[in-house]
């Protein structure tokens, strides 16, 4: 989504004092997106995220949060839950009609897309940072700084007139301050401790080779597929004996829907040059058994399974010789018979 790419504009504030029980960074953020797809109908999505791994859903008919994981409320009481709930069912009854009555004022043109993205992050050395910002159509258009909203600057006049509406909303900016600095971190730091095993598991990838599409005569496609790993971080690679093959292509590394991550890893070769060449992955879940997936394991398996039926053929051939010579005294055919 071009939306998580923008840069997120943050306000720095004060350190915290508790933010050294973790290594490194850790952050939580909301997601939330209105599609707008005439006068009358709009769908919403919500969402919220630890890290990359999403724990919270929001349920557009009952208004209501989906508790994705076994922890995903941290440590948070029944109670606060229920106001934090509270508070986005507001948002998102009221947000929607609010932007409708101004669309053609702020000229948002049908269909068009809302976003919403917010949230606080803690560094080990940093401290504390929060944002929250909104996005028109995928590009930045507010974003909240201390108590108020300040209109970005790519969104020309029609940010300033959005942000000048949101700004008049005293009492709603307050708790999102509050929200912000004070419920986020803190029910950030309990989710990270409540959901610690989950996320630090370890599990193991399995891997496999296949060769994709055709890129042309006489060349092939190698693929290594490696799936249902965690944590996320892996190294893997084409390689031959020590080398790591130039070429070597990489796509993204994608969630799996159980929360683990998958992951593809190109050579394109002439078809001709694929011996001694190895798809090599290092995991932390190895302990530094690295996985090594040769090309000639096909062929290798191939030659064993002809001997294997080929064995028992010649054996077979042999006693059908010897029984019949046995039983007719007669001799084997002549081609059988040693060269003298
Ligand atoms: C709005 O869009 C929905 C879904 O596409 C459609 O069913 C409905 O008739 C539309 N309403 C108007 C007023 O155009
Ligand atoms: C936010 O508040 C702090 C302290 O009150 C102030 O120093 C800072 O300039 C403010 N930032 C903005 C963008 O208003
Ligand atoms: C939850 O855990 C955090 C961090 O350990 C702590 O600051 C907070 O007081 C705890 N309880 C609540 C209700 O936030």
């Amino acid at each position: 989504m071009l939306f998580l790419q923008i840069t997120f504009l943050a306000v720095l504030l004060a350190a915290g004092d508790n933010e050294d029980a973790f290594q490194e960074q850790i952050s939580f953020h909301m997601i939330h997106i209105s599609s707008f797809y005439n006068h009358s109908w709009t769908q919403n999505w919500g969402s919220g995220w630890l890290g990359e791994l999403q724990i919270l859903g929001w349920n557009s008919n009952s208004y209501s949060v989906i508790f994705l994981r076994p922890w995903s409320k941290g440590n948070f009481s029944n109670k606060e839950i229920t106001e934090m709930e509270k508070f986005f069912r507001r948002l998102h009854i009221e947000l929607p009609p609010l932007i409708r009555k101004h669309a053609s004022e702020w000229k948002f043109e049908y269909p068009f897309e809302v976003q919403m993205t917010g949230g606080c992050e803690l560094h080990p050395r940093e401290g504390k940072v929060v944002f929250l910002q909104y996005a028109y159509q995928g590009s930045e258009l507010l974003t909240f700084q201390n108590n108020s909203w300040l209109p970005s600057s790519k969104g020309g006049t029609r940010a300033q007139e959005v942000c000048r509406l949101f700004n008049q909303r005293h009492v709603v900016n307050i708790i999102i301050q509050r929200l912000l600095r004070d419920t986020c971190p803190r029910f950030l730091l309990g989710l990270f401790d409540a959901g610690k095993a989950d996320l630090q598991r370890k599990v193991k990838p399995e891997a496999w080779l296949s060769t994709g599409s055709n890129p042309g005569p006489g060349r092939q496609m190698l693929v290594c597929h490696v799936s249902g790993f965690h944590p996320k971080p892996i190294w893997v690679k084409w390689m031959r004996g020590e080398h790591v093959q130039q070429g070597t292509q990489q796509s993204g590394i994608l969630p799996n829907a159980d929360g683990t991550w998958y992951l593809q890893v190109f050579l394109e070769v002439e078809a001709t040059e694929t011996s001694g060449l190895y798809c090599r992955v290092r995991h932390s879940s190895l302990g530094g058994q690295d996985i090594l997936l040769y090309l000639e394991h096909h062929q290798g398996s191939m030659g064993w399974i002809i001997l294997a039926v080929m064995v028992p053929l010649v054996l077979l051939t042999c006693l059908a010789f010897w029984l019949r010579k046995r039983w007719s005294h007669c001799e084997p055919p002549p081609t059988l018979l040693p060269l003298e």
